[in-house]
């Protein structure tokens, strides 16, 4: 078993990492070129930057939507301060990036984390029962959604009880295992699923906002193809 988790925390995290970090990044520079793209085809290239900044501000920290719908808005937070985190500053966590990221990284004490943790667990619980509890929610989800929660509550899950052994009724070393494994998993599928939002949530507004500039020479295209160039608009 030792072994096992051995090539699980070593090669197949540093392969993980590896995926998640280019695949972001190929993410991210894809998005770029796209707004780039756009933003040298259109006719009119005033980008109102302050505007987008505030709209882009106010969609990374959506406050707006507690009044909306206050539990999965607060169970939204709670699980991000969670997952964002205790897998970059626990003490365990710590030991494996700085391993492959050297620098300083700062340890969490082990009460906060368990605090996060069980914080993020409950948030993660009530989000998975809103999807699938709540018709106009549940309307809107597919499998995947669904099957992502999961994943991330099963690595949550197996995290904290690996961080208690004493709490667990399976072999503490088969949990621990199964917590590396499932975080390995998280990390190849954060950049091939909806959850690359973590990198590309920052250039939504921009997207949109260059969405409704057209290119120019538009109006004259559209009139071209109905064959009406020579009416007066
Ligand atoms: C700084 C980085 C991140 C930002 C700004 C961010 C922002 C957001 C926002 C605004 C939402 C929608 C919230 C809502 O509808 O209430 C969301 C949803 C979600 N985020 Fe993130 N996120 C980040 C990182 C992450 C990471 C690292 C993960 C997982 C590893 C993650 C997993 C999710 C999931 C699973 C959902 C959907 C929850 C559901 O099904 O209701 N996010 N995120």
């Amino acid at each position: 078993m030792d072994a096992w988790i051995e090539v699980a925390r070593g090669p197949l995290f540093r392969i993980s990492l590896t995926i998640c970090m280019l695949g972001l990044g190929y993410r991210f520079a894809v998005t770029v070129g796209q707004i780039i793209g756009a933003w040298r085809r259109a006719g009119d290239r005033r980008v109102p930057v302050a505007d987008v900044a505030a709209a882009t501000l106010k969609w990374l920290v959506p406050v707006r939507l507690l009044r909306i719908r206050p539990l999965t808005s607060v169970a939204s937070f709670a699980f991000h301060l969670g997952i964002l985190i205790v897998p970059l500053f626990l003490a365990g966590h710590v030991v494996l990036l700085s391993g492959v990221l050297p620098g300083f990284w700062p340890t969490l004490p082990a009460s906060i984390a368990d605090g996060l943790t069980i914080a993020a667990v409950t948030a993660l619980a009530v989000l998975l029962g809103a999807r699938v509890t709540v018709a106009a929610s549940r309307s809107l989800t597919r499998l995947h959604d669904a099957l992502i929660l999961l994943l991330l509550l099963a690595m949550v899950v197996f995290g904290f009880v690996a961080a208690h052994p004493t709490v667990s009724p399976f072999p503490a070393r088969t949990i621990l295992l199964l917590h590396v494994l499932l975080g390995n998993l998280v990390l190849v599928v954060i950049p091939l699923s909806k959850i690359s939002h973590c990198v590309l949530y920052p250039l939504t507004q921009l997207v949109f906002q260059l969405g409704w500039h057209f290119p120019a020479e538009s109006g004259r295209h559209v009139a071209i193809a109905l064959a009406k160039e020579n009416e007066p608009v």
